[in-house]
Formats: structure tokens, sequence, C-alpha cells
């Protein structure tokens, strides 16, 4: 019976907090949503019209699957041009412990240089099993937003160290972060990485296609543009 008293007082303040919290982070959510931008980072720059394959890729800047499939990714989309277009998403995943501060680092070189963003991005790829979850388990997350600042500055240069620093003291640059995971889990991705082309889903698990698969994927479909007004479903 005390229990049962002590639970009556308990559970209305306890709801009335979480309710609390719940209403805070949807209204945070809606201060920021729709963003000024559209999320992603656009991988060479060019011209789109209605023929060009639009390729949209997940990625998690710390995970081994989506490090893999960028090699033959990157290669067919230099094979076939202009005839593509790409754009990255984040998704940095919860169970990945370093994945959304890897990711604002990308956000926060993606303001200060777009140039350098697909260089961090492939940097990480190549050394990210610096900031896998047994590598840091017993970092603290000051020691390793300092170790991913001057991770960054090994692409940008030593000159950009406390602008880069500074970037992780910028909520802008978190909220930004924030939007790019919004709109993956938005888009029903759970995972990385994935890929969609022309806007849906390519039906294979992203993280096994090769060189061959994008080229027989791309291949079948500019060959379908060619046969105008037909339609092959
Ligand atoms: C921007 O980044 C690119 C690629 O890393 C580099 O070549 C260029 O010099 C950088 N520009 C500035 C202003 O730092
Ligand atoms: C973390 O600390 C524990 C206890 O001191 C130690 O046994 C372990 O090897 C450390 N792990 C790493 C990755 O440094
Ligand atoms: C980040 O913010 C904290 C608290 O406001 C401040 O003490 C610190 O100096 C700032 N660091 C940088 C690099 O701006
Ligand atoms: C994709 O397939 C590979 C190999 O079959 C597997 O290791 C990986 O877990 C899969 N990823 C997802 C997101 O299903």
């Amino acid at each position: 019976m005390e229990s049962y008293k002590h639970k009556t007082v308990i559970l209305p303040s306890a709801l009335s907090l979480f309710m609390f919290l719940i209403f805070s982070v949807v209204n945070v959510g809606a201060q920021t949503l729709p963003p000024a931008r559209t999320d992603g980072f656009v991988y060479k720059n060019h011209r789109v019209n209605s023929d060009t394959i639009i390729i949209e890729a997940f990625y998690d800047p710390v995970c081994p699957d989506s490090r893999d499939s960028w090699p033959p990714l990157k290669k067919a989309l230099h094979y076939f041009g202009s005839h593509t277009w790409l754009v990255v998403h984040l998704l940095p995943l919860p169970y990945h412990d370093n994945a959304f501060v890897a990711s604002r680092a990308l956000h926060i070189v993606n303001n200060l240089n777009t140039s350098a963003t697909f260089p961090l991005l492939e940097h990480f790829f190549k050394y990210q099993e610096k900031f896998y979850n047994a590598q840091t388990r017993n970092l603290s997350r000051a020691v390793i937003v300092e170790e991913i600042v001057k991770f960054a500055t090994e692409v940008v240069g030593s000159s950009y160290y406390s602008v880069i620093k500074s970037g992780f003291n910028d909520t802008k640059t978190d909220l930004k972060t924030r939007i790019s995971f919004k709109y993956s889990t938005s888009r029903g991705v759970y995972g990385t990485p994935f890929f969609f082309v022309n806007g849906f889903l390519l039906p294979d698990n992203g993280s096994t296609i090769d060189f061959k698969g994008w080229k027989s994927t791309i291949d079948t479909l500019i060959g379908a543009q060619g046969s105008k007004g037909r339609f092959f479903l």
C-alpha cells in the first residue's frame, strides 16, 4: 500500500517531465525544419537535366560497409561523368559512438571549404578504425572532439585548427548534423550504406555493389532513356 501511494505521487510528475522533454525535442525540431538548404554534399557540381541519373548515397563516416562501398561508386561516377549526379547524406548511426562527432566535422569543414568535404570523408574512410567503439572506449568526449579536430586539419591544413575547433562550439553545426540524421531517417534509411537511384532504393544491400554492378545498373537506365515513351516495368 505504501508503495502504491508512493507511485501515485511520483508517476504524474515523472510523466509530465517526460511530456515536457518530448515537447521540447519536438519543438526544437520544428524550429529548424524544413532547413533553409537541402541536406547533402554534392559530388562534383554540374548541370542536372531530366536524363541525369540521380544517385543518393547514405553514409556513416565511421561505418566499414560505407567505406567499402565508396571506391566502386566513385569509379562509376568518374566513368559516367555528367550522366550521373551524386549527393551524399549522412546518417550517424547511434551504435557507432563517434559517428555524430565525425559527421559534424564534415559539416564544419563543408562550411569552410566545400571542396574539402569529400577529401575529409575519404580520410575518415581510410582511418576510421581509429574512431571505432573499442578503440575509443576509454576516451572522453572532449578528447574525441580534440582528436577529430586534429584529424580534420590533416586534410584542410593546420591553419584551420581553431576555426574547426570553434565549429564544435557552434550550435548551427550541431543542428546541421541533426538535419542530416532527420533527413535520412525520414527517407526510411536505417543503416549504411543505402543507395537511391532516381529516387528509388536499390534492391540490393548497397555494401555489396561493385563497379560492374553500378555500371550495369546505370547502363540499363541510360539504355532505357534511348527509347523515349516506352516503359520497362
Ligand atoms: C579547399 O580544399 C581544396 C581540397 O582540399 C584545396 O585544394 C583548396 O586549396 C582549399 N581552399 C582553401 C581556400 O583552403
Ligand atoms: C581501457 O581501460 C581498461 C582498464 O584500464 C584497459 O584494460 C583497456 O585495455 C583499455 N582499452 C583501451 C582500448 O585503451
Ligand atoms: C567553447 O565554449 C566554451 C563554453 O562557452 C568556452 O569555454 C570555450 O573557450 C569555447 N571554445 C572555443 C574553441 O571556442
Ligand atoms: C549487407 O550485406 C553484407 C554482406 O552480405 C552484410 O555483412 C551487411 O550486414 C549487410 N548490411 C545491411 C545494412 O543489411
